[in-house]
């Protein structure tokens, strides 16, 4: 459990649209469960599952059961899942229709004397958002007696054209207020640390500019592969599923003007003003795509991309991307900001490494002192072994002299128990009606606009090895002799 305190909220019935998919076996439930069980938001709440597997309430409540022992919830789950939890199936194909849907609610909330709050989740392929939104405004499921939210997960879009119809769509039934866009980077605690790091700290805030700063490099590494999701990511790739979002997110943040408030207002609107600063991006001189061959990874054979069930043969389809954006920005001209992120990796880690310049005069090289090569470095680990480490040259003991870059070191796991899950905060956002984690309209779309032009098939695909560290050519995205810090 967390160290969190319980945080009072109304009543509500929580609906999850594709409530037998894997995201809600592996993340939503058990972290419903941890919130509602665990007492963290006080209030009666009612959950109902629809799925297009035909099941019962019993059944579903065993397959709850299962998918939160599953999520190492060993507690017994039983009397939760009996007294919380119900299930309806919609039809396959087709147009959906959520009139049972509506009826159903409506039927839970009076017995369990809800007040019309809803919270309905879709976590759903991205292609059924638009057929499911319309499907809940067919159904009147647009309004309520109490307040209605809707939770969209990612990607929001598959470009800029299907983003902007996609707001549309969802703005024709909800306000913006009511839109809950999911990206679950925001919900990681060293995410929202940084925010607390930059803006509470002088320190470093003083040093977050082009005088300052040289490079800064995002790395969002992963060592596994696609796994099951062939189908799914065969037609997204990196671009879209990772860079698109996450990597977006994790840039913004560190981009961003200081805001004037810590609210969904004040943060969203600076976040845009970061993409909107992106000069565009030239797909020839900036982008480094690459598709996974086979090697090894931790000691075991990896097999190739092309290998993969369900991914189509001869798949042009990038695993890793590489990217160097420029923010035409007061604070941040002249300071490339180098994005990267690929499956089957070396090994798994989220990073921002801010480069700082060198000093101006190499004033121990005179002394005969091999001064070090690279820069200072601020590393903010994400994920694992969240934390960060400033490394900077000391002075090593004796004689002659000699430099030797050594880091300052801060880990989260050796001041702090526990980190909460992601989704478990969002959600408890999600339940207090604050917006600030999630992913504004605009923001997606102005995203969207930054990436459309590099989707278009055509740019090389370079191959990599599996447990590589992703195509050489990315390296020369950096600036100077730089190379990567995070290896
Ligand atoms: C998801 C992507 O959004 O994020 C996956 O669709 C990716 O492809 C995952 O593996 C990474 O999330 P995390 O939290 O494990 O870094």
């Amino acid at each position: 459990m967390t160290s969190r305190r319980a945080r009072p909220a109304e009543p509500f019935l929580f609906v999850i649209l594709g409530a037998t998919g894997d995201l809600t076996r592996r993340k939503l439930l058990p972290a419903v469960y941890r919130l509602l069980a665990g007492g963290l938001v006080e209030a009666k709440v009612q959950v109902l599952g629809v799925g297009r597997t035909e099941l019962d309430d019993e059944a579903f409540r065993g397959w709850a059961r299962e998918a939160l022992g599953e999520a190492g919830l060993d507690s017994d789950t039983s009397a939760w899942c009996d007294g919380c939890l119900h299930y309806l199936s919609v039809g396959e194909g087709g147009d959906v229709d959520y009139g049972p849907l509506a009826r159903r609610i409506a039927e839970i909330e009076e017995a369990a004397g809800l007040p019309g709050n809803r919270l309905l989740y879709l976590a759903l392929p991205p292609s059924a958002f638009g057929p499911a939104v319309e499907a809940l405004g067919a159904a009147g499921l647009d309004r309520s007696p109490g307040w209605t939210r809707l939770v969209v997960e990612k990607p929001f879009g598959r470009d800029l054209e299907s983003a902007r119809e996609l707001n549309r769509l969802v703005h024709r039934l909800y306000d913006e207020e009511q839109v809950y866009r999911i990206d679950h980077y925001l919900g990681k605690e060293t995410v929202q640390n940084l925010l607390v790091f930059r803006f509470s700290n002088m320190v470093f805030e003083s040093l977050w500019n082009r005088e300052r700063v040289r490079s800064v490099q995002v790395t969002v590494a992963e060592d596994g592969g696609i796994g099951t999701r062939g189908g799914y990511y065969d037609r997204a790739g990196a671009l879209r599923d990772m860079i698109q979002n996450h990597v977006t997110q994790l840039l913004t943040l560190v981009g961003m003007e200081v805001p004037v408030a810590y609210d969904a207002e004040s943060v969203r609107y600076e976040k845009i003003k970061v993409l909107r600063s992106v000069r565009p991006i030239d797909p020839q001189r900036d982008v480094v795509l690459g598709q996974y061959r086979a090697g090894e990874v931790d000691g075991e054979e990896a097999r190739g991309y092309l290998d993969e069930e369900r991914v189509a043969g001869g798949s042009t389809t990038e695993t890793y991307a590489a990217l160097r954006l420029r923010l035409d920005s007061w604070r941040w001209q002249g300071v490339p900001f180098v994005v990267r992120t690929g499956k089957r990796l070396a090994r798994r880690v989220t990073e921002i490494a801010v480069v700082f310049r060198r000093p101006p005069v190499a004033l121990f090289e005179s002394l005969g002192c091999e001064q070090t090569l690279d820069a200072d470095v601020l590393a903010i680990t994400v994920q694992p072994d969240e934390g960060f480490s400033l490394y900077f040259d000391l002075k090593v003991p004796g004689e002659p002299l000699r430099l030797r870059k050594e880091p300052l070191h801060f880990r989260y796991a050796e001041r702090f128990a526990d980190l909460p899950e992601a989704y478990e905060t969002l959600l408890l956002d999600v339940v207090q009606g604050d917006q600030t984690l999630f992913v504004h309209a605009d923001e997606v779309e102005a995203s969207w606009r930054l990436y459309t032009p590099l989707l278009d098939p055509g740019l090389p695909v370079h191959g990599y090895a599996a447990g590589s560290w992703g195509p050489e050519e990315a390296r020369g995205l950096l600036p100077g002799d730089a190379g990567w810090h995070t290896r």
